[in-house]
């Protein structure tokens, strides 16, 4: 794989296809903390609602601090994953008596906080401090698996740790955020679970599974 050529067509056909959503209004690390929080288990037409709502009840760091753990959750209603929000604020009132208030802006600190496993810590430093970490979900081990066309099975953690070490190497270091965003932005409206629409695939020329045309056996995924 050409990497620079390859970069260069992610951010490219992202930074003029990106969706117009909510958490990418503005790169505040607390809102970018939510937005990832929210979205991990659940859809983005889902979350969008929630995350306004949230973001206009708790608008800074320090307000969702200050907040009443029962009016979290309540907030956080329909959501589901309670622990999710749980962890959330308890992570935020950490920030605060440890950090001065400030979110972490490396990876040691941000990964020892509740709830802000090597997914969220990824996103939030690439997104809110455009620092070149990975942030591997589900969406971007399949865009990957189809593109490098890996046939390991991604239900196993210790091939997410792999994946963790393309991306680290496949990485933008001019734009992380546009890169990491670029691949979950792929991966939802392009490079779909079913049929995905490689017609439109910005990085087609790059993809081995398109050009072996297994695309659909890919990503391999089971449990067991
Ligand atoms: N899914 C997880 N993080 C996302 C983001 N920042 N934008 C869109 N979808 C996402």
């Amino acid at each position: 794989i050409d990497i620079p050529s390859f970069r260069q067509d992610l951010i490219g056909w992202y930074q003029s296809n990106k969706r117009d959503l909510p958490w990418r209004e503005d790169k505040d690390p607390y809102k970018v903390w939510v937005s990832e929080i929210m979205l991990q288990q659940t859809k983005v037409d889902t979350v969008i609602p929630y995350f306004n709502q949230f973001i206009e009840k708790y608008p800074t760091l320090s307000d969702l601090a200050n907040a009443d753990q029962q009016d979290v959750l309540k907030t956080w209603e329909g959501l589901g994953y309670y622990s999710r929000a749980r962890n959330l604020q308890n992570a935020v009132r950490e920030v605060v008596a440890d950090y001065n208030g400030k979110v972490p802006a490396n990876e040691k600190d941000l990964g020892a906080l509740k709830g802000v496993g090597p997914y969220t810590k990824g996103a939030i430093l690439s997104i809110a401090f455009q620092q070149p970490v990975p942030a591997v979900d589900g969406n971007v081990m399949r865009v990957l698996s189809r593109i490098l066309k890996i046939e390991d099975n991604i239900a196993l953690p210790k091939i997410k740790k792999q994946f963790e070490k393309y991306v680290d190497e496949l990485i933008s270091t001019v734009d992380p955020s546009s890169f990491n965003q670029g691949m979950m932005e792929l991966g939802a409206l392009i490079c779909t679970p079913k049929s995905p629409m490689c017609m439109f695939c910005p990085v087609q020329e790059h993809c081995q599974a398109y050009a072996d045309g297994v695309e659909e056996q890919l990503p391999v995924k089971s449990k067991a």
